[in-house]
């Protein structure tokens, strides 16, 4: 299947619920990717792990991610899609780019400043995180990984890792990967705090929609979404934030552009635009919402599929976690 296609590879961590900003900045793309290229998504379960997890309630989360992932409509015959702790190969490849990357390097990371201002108990998992992302992308020699824009400073380590790795160990074993950062709706923001991102992990449930949220839910968030004083649609994203944002979900998922939007709306309230853009999510979620439903009263199907998914994902885990023993002067297992 697929093995000349270019190599493409993803995930999400198992935190919060897929939300909108993750369907648009991520999801959306890696199912326009699908027909062209040998694809690779996974669910990051291990990632999940660097925050306190209630057990039950992560199992339960990655068997409702794995679901969204086929309801959103990732194909799990044209791809491989698998959960990352399925796979111990992930793991032993990070430990081994773990020991070689620089601390100083990983303190920069923003996103673990960020995070780690917010958590009082901060574990070491938390910091070498990006490591581990980086040993996901490098397992499978991948070509292209398809992110939202605050997975770009993660995406330069991984690149900076393959740098270091080719001066300590010389060229061969592991492949330069590209980030590939969709032009519209790389970066949702929050409804309720334009300011920031849209994040599945944020406390405040009406910061964003989620992929699984009732109607009734989404209406009411999208309608009390923030935006500006002023009564005139255009697209200004620096004074009215979120208003812009708004404007962008709605051009995605209506695949109409930005400006047709504004004149669809010249001489109309803020309050209309709001109306039709929750209906708009509304009609798009539903299908989705649907074959979700389905798919999460069949659990045996899903681990199912997770098997199958796991054991092709192998193949090109373990050839390269192989040349990694062999470069790195370790004996692969027989
Ligand atoms: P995660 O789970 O935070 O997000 C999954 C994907 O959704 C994108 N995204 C967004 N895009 C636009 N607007 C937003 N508000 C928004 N929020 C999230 C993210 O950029 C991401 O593409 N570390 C990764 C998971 C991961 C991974 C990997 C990704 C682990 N290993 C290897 C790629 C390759 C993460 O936590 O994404």
């Amino acid at each position: 299947m697929g093995e000349n296609k270019k190599v493409i590879l993803s995930g999400s961590t198992v935190t919060g619920d897929l939300t909108l900003g993750n369907y648009i900045g991520a999801i959306n793309n890696w199912k326009k990717l699908q027909e062209d290229y040998n694809c690779h998504y996974f669910i990051a379960d291990l990632h999940a792990l660097t925050v306190q997890q209630d057990p039950k309630a992560l199992r339960e989360r990655c068997f409702s991610f794995f679901a969204q992932y086929l309801a959103l409509g990732l194909d799990p015959e044209e791809n491989t899609i698998f959960v990352q702790s399925h796979l111990h190969e992930h793991a032993e490849l990070a430990w081994i780019l773990t020991c070689l990357t620089p601390m100083g390097n990983l303190n920069r990371m923003t996103q673990f400043k960020d995070k780690s201002a917010q958590t009082k108990n901060i574990n070491a998992g938390l910091f070498t995180y990006p490591v581990l992302m980086a040993a996901d992308i490098l397992l499978y020699q991948a070509d292209l990984v398809p992110v939202g824009e605050d997975q770009r400073q993660h995406m330069e380590l991984c690149r900076d890792l393959v740098i270091w790795w080719e001066n300590r160990y010389g060229e061969g074993s592991l492949k330069m990967p590209e980030a590939y950062i969709g032009k519209a709706g790389a970066r949702i923001m929050s409804l309720q705090d334009p300011t920031k991102k849209m994040s599945k992990s944020d406390e405040n449930e009406k910061n964003f929609v989620s992929i699984i949220d009732s109607p009734k839910k989404i209406q009411k968030k999208i309608k009390s979404a923030q935006t500006d004083s002023d009564t005139v649609v255009t697209y200004d994203p620096e004074n009215k934030a979120g208003l812009a944002n708004l404007l962008t979900i709605y051009s995605v998922l209506s695949d109409k552009s930005v400006d047709e939007i504004c004149k669809d709306y010249e001489g109309k309230m803020y309050g209309h635009l709001k109306v039709d853009l929750a209906d708009l999510v509304v009609e798009t979620l539903k299908p989705v919402q649907e074959k979700y439903d389905d798919l999460m009263k069949n659990k045996d199907h899903l681990e199912d599929l997770m098997a199958k998914g796991a054991d092709k994902a192998r193949v090109r885990a373990q050839d390269t976690l192989k040349k990694v023993y062999e470069t790195t002067g370790l004996i692969f297992r027989r």
